[in-house]
This record gives structure tokens, sequence and C-alpha cells, in this order.
């Protein structure tokens, strides 16, 4: 497996992955699957410092992580957002590590001092992966967002890179 930047070519792997995400219900309050007019939009819009990650497995994209910004305000251009997808039959196997990684050593590069990123609290494969890279909670907000008519809490988490 390696890991690389994203291209273009890759945006229907990425939408694949991302529509898995949304159908299982565990990583997004997004319920409509999405299409490649989205996608590519999505992807054209990290430039520069935001950038799009791929893990790559013989020739086939099995999971993608994303650095995007938290706000766009100067006084938070220091603070990266991030999302991170596995292809479903690969999940648990390490791919989420090797993108985190990658991602990190990356927003270091740039100058990046924290990352930040919102979970669903019951998101246990999720959990799993941002507490062993070292991420912790910051606070839950309650009620945040409604998943299929229920609310759902959502809990911010961050990892200092300084
Ligand atoms: C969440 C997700 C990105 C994690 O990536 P992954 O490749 O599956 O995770 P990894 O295999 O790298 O696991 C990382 C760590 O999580 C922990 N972990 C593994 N399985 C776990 C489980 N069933 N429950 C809790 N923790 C678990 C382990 O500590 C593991 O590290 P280790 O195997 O070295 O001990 C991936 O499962 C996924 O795409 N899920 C659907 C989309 C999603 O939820 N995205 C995140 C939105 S916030």
């Amino acid at each position: 497996m390696n890991i690389r930047f994203g291209r273009l070519e890759d945006v229907e792997s990425i939408l694949l992955i991302y529509n898995q995400g949304i159908e299982d219900r565990i990583a997004t309050l997004e319920v409509e699957k999405k299409d490649m007019e989205y996608m590519t939009k999505w992807f054209n819009g990290h430039t520069e410092r935001y950038r799009v990650f791929i893990a790559e497995n013989g020739g086939e994209v099995i999971g993608w992580a994303s650095l995007h910004p938290y706000s766009h305000r100067c006084a938070y251009s220091g603070v990266g957002e991030i999302s991170v997808y596995v292809r479903r039959d690969w999940r648990g196997k390490g791919v989420g590590q090797k993108l985190l990684s990658a991602l990190e050593e990356f927003a270091k590069e740039q100058g990046f001092h924290k990352l930040v990123l919102g979970t669903f609290p019951f998101n246990e494969l999720g959990q799993g992966l941002y507490r062993k890279m070292g991420f912790y909670e910051v606070g839950t907000f309650k009620k945040h967002g409604q998943l299929d008519g229920k609310w759902v809490d959502v809990m911010w988490m961050e990892k200092l890179l300084l």
C-alpha cells in the first residue's frame, strides 16, 4: 500500500468510498449519496496547503483523507480540519493510520499547528483510529444534527502538532 496526493482521475473512487460512508450512517450527517459533479467540485476545492491524500493498493484506491480549512479567517490558518474514509473491505487494516500519518507530516511541513475533526461518539472504529493517532476529545455538541430524523451528538477532537 502506498500513500500519495490525490489526482482528478481518483474522484470516481473517492466518490464510491464516500458514498459507502454515507450509506453506513456512521461517518457524516449527509444522507443523500453524492455524484461526480459534487465530488469533482469538492476535490478541486483542495489547493495549495489543503490536499487530498490517497491510499492505493495494487493500483486501486482503497481510502482517502482530506485536509481542509477549519475556518477561512486568517487567525485560524494554523488549524486544519480533516476527514478520513476507507473502503468497506479495507477498514480495520491500518489504512486510516497510514493516511493520517502522511497527512500529519504534510500538515507540519505546511505550518499547521493543530488538526481538528468532528465525529459521532458511536463511531467506534473512528474513535479507535483518532485516539491511536494522538487525538483527544475537546467536547461534544449535544443534538448537533439530524440523521434519518433522529438527533445525533457530534464530538470534536484535536491534536496539537507543535
Ligand atoms: C474510521 C476509519 C477511517 C478508520 O480507518 P481504518 O483503516 O479502518 O482504521 P485502522 O485500521 O487504521 O485502525 C486504527 C486503530 O483503530 C483501533 N481499532 C481497530 N478496530 C477497532 C474497532 N473495531 N473498534 C475500536 N477501535 C478499533 C485500533 O487501535 C487500530 O489500530 P491497531 O490496529 O494498530 O491497534 C474507517 O474505518 C472508515 O472509513 N470508516 C467509515 C467512514 C468513517 O467513519 N470515517 C470517519 C468519519 S469521522
